[in-house]
């Protein structure tokens, strides 16, 4: 079992900007596959997921990259980046100009990596490492959504959640590359991008990715 999860990130990541970001530092996975079999082989045995905070995933950058461009989607605003990872959404709605932001996830690896990159990026928040998806929605003004609906499951859950949580007033923005999951007809079309990403995880270098709002209902 790894006791530090901080020493585990600094020991295990570089510090790197992801491709569509070069404001942006994180400590980012460098050989995609050497940190995912080590988390498997270290991490696994105890039951914990996979390093997923470790990238920069295609939805998070384009995400990431909308925010820091269009500003006013979150200046003064109190956002959720929720299943935050590496905590890309949190970081550009406060480098943006947010008001507050909470950088949420259920793994605790994440919640060390998030508070890692904070710190290199100058910016504060909150983390709650919890699944906020079966409880009341959330009074957050805008929710960041980077590149969840990559498993069924999560995908339904997260929709049912986000509806409830605009029905409370929320704006509802998500990054995503196509997944398999993706509730398209829910979503409007706001912007694209060619995100680079690693071959080792994708199915390809380069993702187009697009940023979505959940359509008003
Ligand atoms: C593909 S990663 C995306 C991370 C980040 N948003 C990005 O775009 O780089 C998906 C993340 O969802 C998190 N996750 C999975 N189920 C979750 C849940 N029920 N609540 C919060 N986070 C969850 C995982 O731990 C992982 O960090």
């Amino acid at each position: 079992m790894i006791g530090d999860l901080a020493a585990f990130i600094r020991a295990n990541t570089k510090v790197l900007s992801p491709p569509l970001l070069p404001e942006i530092r994180l400590h980012l996975a460098e050989e995609s596959l050497a940190i995912w079999s080590k988390t498997e082989e270290e991490l696994g045995a105890s039951g914990l997921p996979p390093p997923y905070w470790a990238f920069a995933w295609a939805g998070g950058q384009a995400l990431g990259r909308y925010t820091l461009d269009s500003p006013e989607i979150v200046v003064g605003k109190r956002v959720l980046d929720l299943a935050a990872g590496c905590g890309l959404g949190a970081i550009t709605a406060m480098r943006a100009g947010a008001a507050s932001a909470i950088c949420n996830d259920i793994d605790e690896f994440a919640g060390a990596a998030m508070l890692l990159n904070a710190e290199l990026n100058g910016v504060a928040f909150d983390v709650q490492l919890k699944d906020l998806l079966s409880g009341p929605p959330t009074d957050a003004n805008v929710i960041l959504v980077g590149d969840v609906f990559y498993e069924k499951p999560l995908a339904g859950r997260a929709l049912a959640w986000l509806i409830s949580c605009q029905k409370g007033g929320a704006e509802i923005l998500t990054g995503d590359p196509q997944r398999t999951y993706f509730p398209k007809d829910e979503f409007n079309h706001i912007a694209q991008y060619r995100v680079p990403v690693s071959r080792e995880l994708e199915d390809a270098e380069i993702k187009t990715t697009s940023v979505w709002r959940l359509k008003s209902r």
